[in-house]
């Protein structure tokens, strides 16, 4: 490790005593011993974009978010052209995953790196297939299994050209976007499906639809408010499914992995008691617009159909926004998740139609519904980010009762910082972050019985944060995105991860729980601390007694790595 970079770990120290404002509940949120099931699987992620760089290396075609950024949208108007330098560092970055004792990697592959235009018939970009069979051979020569992403949000352009991408706007062919997504998803089968056994078909299609095809303020930035966002929604689940039948059908006997989707969702908390129904209709219609048709019936939640046609009604439309399912298509899309993937970062307080769009900025018109947040969670960099550890245990719980208590992957879970000199490299807070998270979602595999077979921190880099750009780093290791070489920093996060990882959850007195028990009241902030028979100073010595200890610990990492 540098100079610089070992001094600017010292002075992280500093940052790292910055006050985390946490409630603490003796109960709710007291550590809980133990370890995860055997055969649990820790991983960490990425995305194409958001690391691989060499956006326009050998045929790659461009896709929507290359678009997006070279239009300066991006905050800094930074751009993913070279991002971490992924597409060229991938051997560092297992080694790092190595380093860390895991032994699986989700990442995804640019739909647009293998088909330049989306289709098929105009070609194949075989650097790009190159490209992929070597991070895939890396990661099995080193023990990792791949996780494999076919789509994370980098639509080919000429797809958004020539059909509206999800809007599936074809003049004849009404099936056009299902049917390419699938093509280009049996071509991965085809051509990696023999190392790779587990496929995740659509990262986050909430955000695509909502943010992509309603706000559109991401990619491909079409703004239709009332109605994109359920089009594309309708037509991401049926791709969704075409993709799931071709493994089904063509694969499965031959390769024996499995298909699932992730989801994200945040969990929604009444504010009081008289907005419970408010809180659930949010969790439909965030979670269940994509989970109840593909892990319940077919269809949609019958909370967004009464509330979507009553809506209609009151708009003197004579069809409703949200798009039907025909009875075929209903049976096509029952049931094709192996598994839940889920990723999850906050809760909201959500209080039922309470007030206007003017009145309160985050009112959902269609949800009828306010959000917020309490006063006393804390706030990550990212400005939706709040912490709220037990949210996670009650949204498993949710899935659980609500889809048939499916084997759920956690595919992501993590916690930005603010891109800022000196570099924040003990970074405290992320650590305490996955610690109370991990132990949340321990609780609910080990007290609530929820099947939860994955956990998967977010991210194994600093990287392009969409429209935050560089601004916002979520890594386990440290990128400097103005050092041409772009090279890795592990951070004390990434040394915390590996003991998590190590002890599969938190061992009855191993050193490693130690650690955590002396870091547990300073990560929730504890100033009710005589609650717990300690008092505040005490607390606070133990919080100082606990970073003493991550130093020599962060100390010996950086000379090993
Ligand atoms: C804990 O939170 C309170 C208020 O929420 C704040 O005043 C205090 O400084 C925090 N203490 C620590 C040690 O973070
Ligand atoms: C690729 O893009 C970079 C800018 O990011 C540019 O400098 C380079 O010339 C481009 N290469 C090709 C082959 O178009
Ligand atoms: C399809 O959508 C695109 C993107 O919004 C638009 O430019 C195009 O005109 C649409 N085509 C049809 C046939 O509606
Ligand atoms: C629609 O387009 C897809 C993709 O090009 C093609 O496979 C399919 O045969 C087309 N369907 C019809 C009815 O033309």
């Amino acid at each position: 490790m540098e100079p610089r970079k070992f001094f600017s770990l010292l002075l992280g120290v500093t940052l790292a005593l910055t006050p985390i404002n946490g409630a603490y509940d003796k109960e709710r949120d007291a550590l809980l011993k133990g370890t995860f099931p055997q055969d649990f699987i820790w991983s960490s992620a990425t995305a194409a974009y958001q690391i691989e760089g060499a956006w326009n290396v050998s045929d790659k075609g461009p896709s929507v978010w290359d678009t997006l950024a070279h239009q300066g949208r991006v905050y800094n108007q930074d751009t993913g052209d070279v991002a971490c330098d992924s597409y060229h560092k991938y051997p560092e970055d297992v080694a790092l995953m190595k380093q860390m004792g895991l032994k699986y990697y989700r990442f995804s592959i640019s739909w647009p790196r293998i088909f330049p235009t989306g289709e098929q018939q105009d070609g194949v970009n075989q650097d790009g297939v190159r490209y992929y069979n070597a991070l895939i051979n890396e990661l099995i020569a080193n023990d990792i299994q791949p996780m494999v992403t076919l789509f994370h949000w980098d639509l080919p352009q000429v797809l958004q050209d020539r059909y509206g991408g999800f809007l599936n706007n074809h003049t004849t062919n009404t099936t056009v976007i299902h049917d390419l997504f699938g093509d280009y998803a049996r071509f991965c089968y085809q051509n990696f499906g023999d190392r790779v056994k587990y496929w995740i078909t659509f990262n986050e299609p909430w955000i695509t639809s909502w943010l992509g095809y309603g706000v559109g303020n991401f990619a491909p930035q079409h703004n239709e408010p009332a109605e994109g966002q359920y089009k594309a929604a309708h037509n991401i689940i049926l791709s969704h499914a075409k993709a799931y039948h071709i493994y089904d059908d063509e694969f499965r006997a031959a390769q024996g992995g499995q298909v699932g989707i992730t989801l994200n969702c945040d969990w929604g908390t009444p504010k009081t008691p008289a907005d419970a129904d408010a809180a659930l209709r949010y969790v439909q219609f965030f979670l269940g617009w994509f989970a109840h048709p593909i892990y319940k019936n077919g269809d949609y939640p019958e909370v967004m159909k009464t509330t979507m046609a009553r809506k209609a009604q009151e708009e003197g439309r004579t069809t409703s926004r949200l798009p039907e399912f025909t009875p075929e298509q209903k049976l096509s899309i029952s049931g094709t998740g192996d598994f839940f993937g889920l990723n999850h970062y906050t809760t909201v307080e959500v209080t039922d139609a309470c007030c206007t769009p003017i009145e309160n900025p985050n009112y959902d018109t269609d949800k009828d519904v306010g959000t917020g947040h309490a006063p006393d969670w804390p706030r990550a960099a990212s400005s939706w980010l709040y912490v709220v550890p037990w949210g996670i245990r009650n949204l498993l719980g949710f899935i659980k009762e609500e889809y048939g208590d499916p084997e759920i992957y956690v595919t992501e879970n993590g916690r930005s910082d603010h891109d800022q000199d000196p570099a924040i490299m003990m970074d405290m807070e992320r650590i305490c972050y996955y610690m109370m998270y991990t132990n949340e979602v321990m609780k609910a595999s080990n007290m609530d019985n929820v099947k939860v077979k994955a956990y998967t921190a977010w991210s194994l880099l600093d990287n392009f944060e969409w429209l935050s750009g560089y601004s916002e780093r979520f890594g386990l290791h440290y990128v400097d995105f103005n050092d041409p070489t772009r090279t890795r920093y592990p951070k004390a996060s990434s040394v915390f991860f590996k003991q998590l990882v190590r002890n599969n959850g938190y061992p009855e007195g191993s050193e490693f729980t130690k650690y955590v028990e002396n870091m547990w009241y300073f990560c929730h902030n504890t100033t009710e601390a005589e609650v717990n028979g300690y008092t505040g100073g005490a607390s606070q010595i133990s919080s100082l007694f606990s970073l003493f200890l991550a130093i020599p610990m962060m100390i010996a990492y950086s000379l090993i790595a």
